[in-house]
């Protein structure tokens, strides 16, 4: 049996509760949909930091480079101070990402009628959305040299990072915003900050030149990220493909989150180069990162990180069908009105993350 392995690394905060429900329904599709996977889970983060003196051990770094996919949870936000700087930043999320070179982040918004409420923005705002933004994730101001902290003669201390492109590096995810769109509207959105920014004129020319040259069949249009942020909470239902820069995308997925009512339904998928037999180095996790305020309560959203496992499905899988009816049980599971408390309208009782994890499986056996 052609067996693929899939790396769990639950991680830090809510990390472990979500990949508990996730994990649950990843073994639904093993056991009903005869899915060759073999499941195993590596240490990773704060744990790993205490029992191994590394946030990601040799075994886990080794593992995740071996895998057919991986699974995370979260990273940081607990024990931050007892873990040393250089170890964090050694082992953490931006590095885990970087050494696997995933420079694609997908993160898909779409509401759900059944969830208008728990939205910020107002229904009408709700219907028909349905993008996706595209995040360049190994480059930019997230790992761009010179960076540090200095003290200055006067004593004065200057803390510096530095946003940094290559043409290179914003046509390759521009490509891949591109091909994106060819499978759905076929709109792309650029986002920058060419009106201040010498990195942000270079995204705009390349993007553009992509398009000219290779694409003329997607519409393009450009925006400043600020006047993104404010569409995005206008009228979300006008964007199809988004594509932006690494900073940017983490900033506007986090503000594009409340039009599909809470940040714990984000999932995502960050992606490297297809090799010649088109497959891609891919990680999977939920958007909403450790929560260290209710991590171990057992109230986290486990929807982020299921629907993270139907990306799995679709992109690492080859399994589309699969995808779509996960996708359809947390749909009917909603519908049926579970609620974790994120998603709970007030004076009513929210589940817990594993009652919510028990509510997809159920759906799941129903279909
Ligand atoms: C995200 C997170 C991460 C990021 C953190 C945890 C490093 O906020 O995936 O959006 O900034 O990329
Ligand atoms: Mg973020």
């Amino acid at each position: 049996m052609n067996e693929k392995n899939i790396a769990i690394l639950p991680g830090d905060g809510v990390g472990p509760e979500v990949t508990t429900e996730a994990r649950r329904v990843l073994e639904w599709f093993v056991a009903r949909r005869k899915l060759a996977l073999r499941l195993d889970e590596y240490p990773y983060g704060a744990d790993a930091y205490r029992a191994h003196g590394q946030v990601l051990p040799k075994a886990t770094e080794a593992a995740i480079h071996a895998a057919h996919a991986i699974l995370f949870g979260a990273m940081g936000g607990m024990d931050g101070d007892a873990i040393p700087r250089e170890a964090r930043v050694a082992g953490g999320l931006p590095h885990v990402r970087r050494s696997l070179a995933l420079f694609a982040n997908l993160r898909p918004i779409v509401t759900i009628p059944a969830l208008y409420e728990s939205s910020s923005l107002k229904n009408r705002l709700l219907d028909g959305v349905n993008f996706v933004i595209v995040r360049e994730l190994i480059g930019g101001i997230y790992f761009g040299k010179p960076r540090g902290i200095e003290t200055l003669a006067n004593g004065e201390r200057r803390g510096f990072n530095t946003q940094t492109y290559t043409s290179s590096e914003i046509r390759r995810i521009a490509r891949f915003a591109f091909e994106l769109a060819r499978t759905r509207r076929g709109e792309v959105c650029s986002v920058d900050k060419a009106n201040v920014m010498e990195a942000g004129v270079l995204w705009r020319e390349e993007v553009q030149a992509l398009r000219d040259a290779e694409f003329p069949d997607i519409e393009l249009r450009h925006l400043y990220v600020d006047n993104c942020a404010m569409q995005l909470v206008r009228a979300p239902a006008q964007f199809d493909v988004i594509v932006t820069d690494n900073i940017f995308g983490d900033i506007l997925s986090d503000c594009a989150a409340m039009a599909a009512g809470s940040l714990g339904m984000l999932p995502s998928a960050s992606l490297g180069a297809a090799d010649s037999g088109g497959r891609r180095a891919a990680l999977y996790e939920p958007v909403h990162g450790s929560a260290p305020d209710i991590a171990g309560k057992g109230i986290a959203n486990p929807l982020g990180a299921i629907l993270s496992v139907a990306m799995m499905l679709r992109l690492s899988l080859a399994r589309p069908d699969d995808a779509a009816l996960l996708e359809r049980a947390v749909g009917a599971a909603l519908d049926a009105g579970a609620r974790t408390a994120d998603i709970c309208e007030p004076g009513k009782a929210p589940i817990s993350c594993s009652e919510m994890g028990a509510a997809v499986l159920r759906e799941l056996d129903r279909a």
